[in-house]
Order: structure tokens, then C-alpha cells, then sequence
């Protein structure tokens, strides 16, 4: 397919049509004039809402029915006033809504399900420049503006980046994606002038590049990707971007350029791995995988997820530390979390080499000599290169008592070392089968 049909054909399937733009500015102007008039029957002053993000900007795709609203209060309002009337306007709202919820970011706020819709309601401070922030979500309202007075006819283009990088899994710069924001695709459009141009200069892109809309040329870095935020030249908007999203967009950009099709701009559907299928898979590859299974902390993702990429780290350290090889790791969490290894054989022989000090070196030479010789279990000694080798029983010879033994000392999140000092699982091969919650499974045929 050329790239022009492919444009047609995707925004065909993106783009929201009149009834569903309708709808949502329906909603948005009804929350609005709640929290306007709610803040005057408090009689609370200087409050005024407004639609940010995605929605506001018509950069939203069909069926995402999410709404960023702000409740902003004037610059001089002290922090404490900010979260107390703003939670309190908020909660007032909330009580209309089919379900709701108050979060923690950088300070509360609440997510709700209203008429459908996702909406986040955030109080924030209506500052006068972007440099005098009171705190990160102030920024928003300025990301709107530029954005808005840039944009210039290029919403579609919008919509076919954040779509492909949606189909590449790339999209989304929360915690656990560790991908491309909005306004990062956003920027991206603005900056090359068009969705293919993004996807042409990608393919090229080397690590710590560095993009400055506005020529700010202040910040310092060694992220991957490096854009200035044009409204905070101290920010770097691609802050959250992994060494490898980056690479799997420069990946991805080169495919569609050689050949563009429709099915790189949706995820394949989501199939669960049958027992017979794993099996299968085991038999082929012949490595050995173990999993560690223990409750899920009941914390939000953003503190979940970079604790379990450090627990992948620290489990396959251990590992390595004690002769096993890695070849890969990987996690998934649900009711319970599942951190897998896959490792050349889960069990070593008994016998241990372990290499000492060079014969000259006589002080550590003799020391180490007379530790090893003559103690019984030492199956035998000697120089090799010059220097000593004793050949000893291994303490661990299989992985999965090696984790149950040593787990508990590896450095692991705070919430999850809670959870894992509460107990934990280690099963192995197809042990891991008694797994079958369906999340699980998908990911499986995903990882293995
Ligand atoms: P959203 O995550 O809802 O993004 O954040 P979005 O731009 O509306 O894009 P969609 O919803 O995926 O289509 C709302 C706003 O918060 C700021 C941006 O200004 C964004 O538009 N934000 C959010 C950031 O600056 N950085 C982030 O990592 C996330
Ligand atoms: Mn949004």
C-alpha cells in the first residue's frame, strides 16, 4: 500500500467522527460549568476549569474517551489551600460519576468514570510563565497554548503517529511503558511538518539527540532522546523514553518506510498461550525457565513497574553471581506478579572451580593454600597459570533453591520486598502453568 492510502485508510478507523466530537465536548463543557459553579456555591474564589490535554487539542483518537480537566487557582494560593479546595471541589464532582478514585502524583487528584468517559480532574496554579511552576502538572496548561497555536492543520498527522506508535507498543510515558507522550508526538509533528517526515529523519536517529524547537540550547543531558520543552527549556519532554523504545521507533519507522502496511498500527490481538502451546515451545527451545510468584503490592503502576524491572535486575544478577546464565528476563503483574528467567540449564554440576591467587604473590598464596588443603570436601587442587585452583562442592546447584535461599537478601523495591518477605513461589517449567490468570498467558506468548 502507498503511504497515502494507508493515511486515508487509518484515520478512517482514528478519527473521531462529528457525533463522537460532539459528545465529548458535550461532557467537558458540563463538567466545566460544574466545578465553576461548585466553587461558588463554597465560595471558594478565583477557581476557573479548563479542558487540557489530547481533547482539547483535537489530537484525540476515536473511542479513547478520555478528559483531562484542570481546576486551576490563581499563582498565589499556598499548596495546602490548593489541595484541600481543589480535592473538595473535585469530590463534588465525583459524587455524579459511575465510579471514582483519589490518586497521587506529584499531589492528589481524582479519576473518575463520568458518562463514560476517563476523566482526571487535577486542581493546579495558574502561573504566569512556565518557569514559575509550583509544580509539574502547571506545565499542562502552557503545553496546551503552544500546541495549539503550532499545530497548524496537522491534527491528522498527529493522530497516525500516535496510532503507529499504539501499534508498536511505544505509546505512553507512564512508568511502565516508558514510551512517547502526547505532546512528545505532538512536538514531533510540529518540529518535521508531517507524519512522514517524523518517520523519515527516525531513521537515523542515533541516541542523545537533541531537538530544540525554539532554540533554547540549554539543556544538558544523556537521555536517548532530548526535546526541549518550548515552554520549559529545563525540561526534557522525552524524559521517560527507554534506550529501547527509542530503538524500537527507529525500527519501526524503518519497516513503514520500506513497506507501509495496516497491521503495524495495531497490536495483534491478544491470544493467552495454551498449556499444550508452552509445552511445545519448552521442548523446542530447550533452556530452562523459573518463575517467582508472590502477591501484587497494592500501589499505583508508577511505583509498581520500575520496582519490578529492578527485581528482573537483582534476580538475574543473583543469578549470574552464582554461575547460572541468563538469557532473558521478564515480568507481569496481576492478582500475583510473575517474574520470569529463562536461563541455559536451571541446574550446575556440584563441583565448583574456583581460582585463587598467583603462587607469587606469597603472603595471599600460602593463606589460600593452607584454607583448601586438607579440608575434606575439596576435590583437588592445582596451578593453573600460575596461580591456585581449588575444586570445591557448589553451594547452590539449582536455580530454584539458589532463589529461595537468597531472594529475601537481593535489594528489591520496598513494596515489593514487603510483599516477597510475605512469601513467595518459585516454580519451573511446566510448573509455571499453574499460572492461568488470562493477562498471564497473553504475555507468555509474548515473551517465550
Ligand atoms: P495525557 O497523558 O492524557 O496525554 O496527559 P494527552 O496529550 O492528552 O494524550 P492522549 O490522552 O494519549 O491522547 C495530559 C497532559 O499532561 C501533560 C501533557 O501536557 C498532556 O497533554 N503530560 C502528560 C506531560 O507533559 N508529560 C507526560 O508524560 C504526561
Ligand atoms: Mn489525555
Amino acid at each position: 500500500m502507498n503511504t497515502n492510502n494507508i493515511r486515508s485508510t487509518i484515520l478512517k478507523k482514528i478519527k473521531p467522527t462529528a457525533d463522537e466530537r460532539t459528545l465529548l465536548s458535550t461532557v467537558a463543557d458540563e463538567l466545566i460549568e460544574k466545578i465553576n459553579s461548585t466553587a461558588f456555591t463554597k465560595n471558594i474564589p478565583g477557581v476557573s476549569a479548563k479542558l487540557v490535554g489530547s481533547a482539547a487539542r483535537g489530537t484525540w483518537i476515536s473511542g479513547t474517551h478520555d478528559l483531562d480537566i484542570f481546576i486551576t487557582f490563581p499563582e498565589e494560593t499556598s499548596r495546602e489551600e490548593l489541595e484541600e479546595f481543589g480535592l473538595s471541589i473535585a469530590r463534588e464532582i465525583a459524587k455524579d460519576a459511575e465510579r471514582s478514585e483519589e490518586r497521587y502524583a506529584e499531589h492528589p487528584y481524582i479519576n473518575m468514570r463520568y458518562r463514560d468517559f476517563d476523566v482526571d480532574l487535577v486542581p493546579c496554579f495558574r502561573v504566569s510563565s512556565a518557569d514559575k511552576i509550583k509544580s509539574a502538572v502547571d506545565r499542562t496548561p502552557f503545553h496546551n497554548e503552544f500546541i495549539k497555536q503550532n499545530i497548524n492543520g496537522l491534527e491528522d498527522d498527529v493522530l497516525l503517529l500516535k496510532q503507529l506508535m499504539r501499534g508498536g507498543g511505544v505509546y505512553g510515558s507512564e512508568l511502565r511503558t516508558q514510551g512517547f507522550s502526547g505532546y512528545l508526538t505532538e512536538l514531533l509533528v510540529i518540529h518535521h511538518g508531517s507524519f512522514e517526515k517524523v518517520l523519515e529523519c527516525a531513521c537515523d536517529w542515533k541516541p542523545e539527540l537533541v531537538i530544540d524547537i525554539k532554540e533554547h540550547g540549554s539543556l544538558k543531558h544523556t537521555d536517548p532522546l532530548i526535546v526541549v520543552d518550548p515552554t520549559d527549556p529545563k525540561r526534557n519532554v522525552a524524559a521517560a523514553l527507554s534506550l529501547d523504545n527509542f530503538s524500537r521507533f527507529i525500527d519501526i519507522s524503518r519497516s513503514f518506510i520500506q513497506d507501509p502496511t495496516e497491521e503495524m498500527f495495531f497490536l495483534p490481538p491478544a491470544l493467552e498461550l495454551t498449556d499444550h502451546e508452552f509445552i511445545e515451545r519448552l521442548n523446542m527451545r530447550k533452556s530452562a525457565i523459573v518463575a517467582v510468584v508472590f502477591k501484587t503490592p497494592d500501589v499505583v503502576d508508577d511505583i509498581l513497574y520500575p520496582q519490578l524491572y529492578k527485581m528482573e535486575q537483582a534476580t538475574a544478577a543473583l543469578l549470574d553471581d552464582y554461575d547460572f546464565t541468563v538469557i532473558k528476563t521478564g515480568s507481569w503483574a496481576g492478582d500475583y506478579v510473575v517474574v520470569l528467567l529463562e536461563l541455559m540449564t536451571s541446574t550446575l554440576p556440584d563441583v565448583k572451580k574456583h581460582v585463587g591467587p598467583p603462587v607469587w604473590v606469597r603472603a595471599h598464596a600460602e593463606m589460600f593454600k593452607s584454607k583448601y588443603e586438607g579440608a575434606d570436601d575439596v576435590f583437588s587442587m592445582y596451578i593453573e597459570d600460575g596461580r591456585y585452583v581449588v575444586e570445591i562442592p557448589r553451594k547452590y546447584i539449582d536455580a530454584k533453591g539458589l532463589i529461595e535461599a537468597r531472594l529475601g537478601m537481593c535489594s528489591l523495591g520496598k513494596q515489593i520486598t514487603a510483599s516477597v518477605s510475605e512469601g513467595f513461589e518459585v516454580l519451573e517449567g511446566e510448573g509455571i502453568l499453574r499460572e492461568k490468570e488470562s493477562g498471564f498467558r497473553v504475555f507468555l506468548r509474548g515473551w517465550i
